[in-house]
């Protein structure tokens, strides 16, 4: 509607301009639209809320031609009662012409504006970026009728503005399961609340759905009173797609790294008997007969070569003290036969003998074994961890705990060493191959690796698996 014909309607009423547009503006939508029509025109009937900023700018008009006519009972400043009709119609936001017809006394005021060239260029562009924004917009009349959707909104369900503007109830665009939530969320919104927002099914005209989400305001007249609902509808499909999608990677990642870490313990339980059944057994062989070579020598000869002969029996057996070092860290034998408690004490002495740095074991190996490959990954976390306290912390002493209970079973190697910032700003740059390697074993495994570090305060590394 157009200033100039609120300033001629002022006149007539007695109220200065500024109450005027307020009082008038505010109450069109409830008084003059939904009120004074024909229940039977009230579905035709469209409201949009153009500016709320400026004096609520409404826009009446029913189904084209938009054009809207409608008694109405006014009160004068003086407190005379004023019949009037309003004879609205809408060319275009600013031009709209209003006339004013007042029965009982005669008054007639009539006014019609063109609206000016730039003016004309806004509303264009109002209009343009309201019908095809990247996202829905609608309003629900109080009823829950459909009152106004834009472009965007209607493409997405695939309905004619005719089929839905004012014939239908928005619920109905909404799934089964999702309705009832939106009529709560509505009716929250009728009863007061200011704003709801909801993530619902919504159902195209040919019966397939796409998810969105709903921000929904209320719009109230200056008594309060519930006027429509205005709702910003934003299509989830694409985001639902890239959730799924990276979902899937992240499954596949996992499946490959827990095929890596069984790939990667096959081969080194292979490369373990390989060495231990053939290496070790030939050296233990060669061992053997050099003895015997020894043995047998003539007393002249053996004086000859008996340094040489002990020489090459002593080197034997380094190497197959070696081999058996070697293929124990590869595959421990008694992880297989006694469990983790036993492998966890077991590397802990070999590491306290190797390294001279004091380590204190509590694992109750009387509590059950675990999944075989929980107890692997485990193993190789502790033996990752000492690796590391040797290489980095310049500890005196490693604390080693295995707890299980039905939930889960928690390792945890803490040292006094000199820590490292494992905060969220450090992680990522201290991270090597070792905290990594440990951390997707556990997450191959269905559990989880947490690094507590920090410089001067020692390190603990927790692995948690799930139990049985
Ligand atoms: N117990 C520890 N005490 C002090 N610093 C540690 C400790 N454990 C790890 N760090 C720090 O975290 C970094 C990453 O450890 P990670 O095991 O991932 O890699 P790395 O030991 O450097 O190399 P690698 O890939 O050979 O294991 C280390 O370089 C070190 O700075
Ligand atoms: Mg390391």
């Amino acid at each position: 509607m157009h200033v100039e014909a609120i300033r001629a309607a002022v006149d007539l009423r007695g109220a200065r301009p500024h109450q005027f547009e307020q009082r008038f503006l505010e109450r069109a939508a409830a008084d003059v639209v939904l009120e004074t029509a024909h229940r039977g025109e009230r579905f035709g009937i469209r409201l949009a809320v153009v500016d709320r900023r400026s004096h609520s700018f409404l826009r009446v008009n029913r189904r084209d031609p938009l054009h809207c006519r409608s008694g109405q009972r006014s009160i004068r400043k003086s407190g005379k009662t004023l019949w009037g009709n309003h004879d609205g119609e809408s060319e275009g936001v600013a031009g709209a012409r209003i006339a004013l017809v007042s029965e009982r006394n005669e008054l007639r005021v009539e006014t019609s504006a063109e609206p000016r060239a730039e003016v004309r260029v806004e509303v264009r562009e109002f209009r343009d970026l309201y019908e095809n924004a990247p996202c829905g917009y609608h309003s629900v009349a109080p009823d829950g009728t459909i009152l106004q959707m834009n472009r965007t909104e209607l493409r997405w369900l695939g309905f004619s503005r005719r089929e839905l503007v004012g014939a239908r109830p928005f619920v109905s665009t909404l799934s089964p399961r999702c309705s009832r939530r939106y009529l709560r969320a509505f009716h929250t919104l009728r009863d007061g609340a200011a704003r709801a927002g909801l993530q619902a099914e919504f159902v195209r005209k040919d019966g397939s759905v796409f998810p969105a989400s709903l921000d929904i305001a209320a719009l109230r007249d200056a008594d309060g009173g519930f006027v429509a609902t205005q709702a910003t509808v934003i299509d989830l499909s694409e985001r639902r797609r890239a959730e799924d999608e990276a979902r899937r990677l992240a499954a596949r990642l996992r499946t490959m790294s827990r095929r890596t870490v069984d790939a990667q313990e096959c081969e080194r339980r292979r490369l373990s008997t390989e060495l231990h059944d053939r290496i070790g057994q030939d050296l233990a062989a060669a061992n053997l007969d050099l003895h015997l070579i020894k043995d047998e020598l003539p007393g002249s000869l053996r004086a000859l070569v008996a340094a040489r002969l002990d020489d090459a029996i002593a080197r034997i057996e380094a190497t197959a003290e070696c081999v058996r070092d070697v293929a124990g860290a590869l595959r421990p034998p008694v992880l297989d036969a006694y469990g983790l408690a036993v492998s966890l004490r077991t590397c802990a002495e070999q590491f306290a003998a190797r390294t001279g740095i004091r380590v204190v074991v509590d694992a109750r190996s009387g509590s059950g074994r675990g999944d075989a490959r929980a107890e692997t990954a485990l193993y190789r976390v502790c033996q990752e961890a000492l690796t590391n306290v040797l290489r980095h912390a310049g500890a005196h002493e490693v604390r080693i705990s295995l707890h299980r209970n039905d939930a889960e079973v928690r390792l945890s190697v803490a040292d006094d060493g000199c820590g490292f910032d494992s905060g969220e700003a450090g992680a990522a740059e201290h991270e090597g191959l070792g905290i990594l390697g440990m951390r997707e074993r556990m997450l191959a495994v269905g559990g989880e690796l947490i690094v507590e570090s920090a410089r001067g305060a020692g390190t603990r590394i927790v692995a948690r698996a799930p139990g049985r």
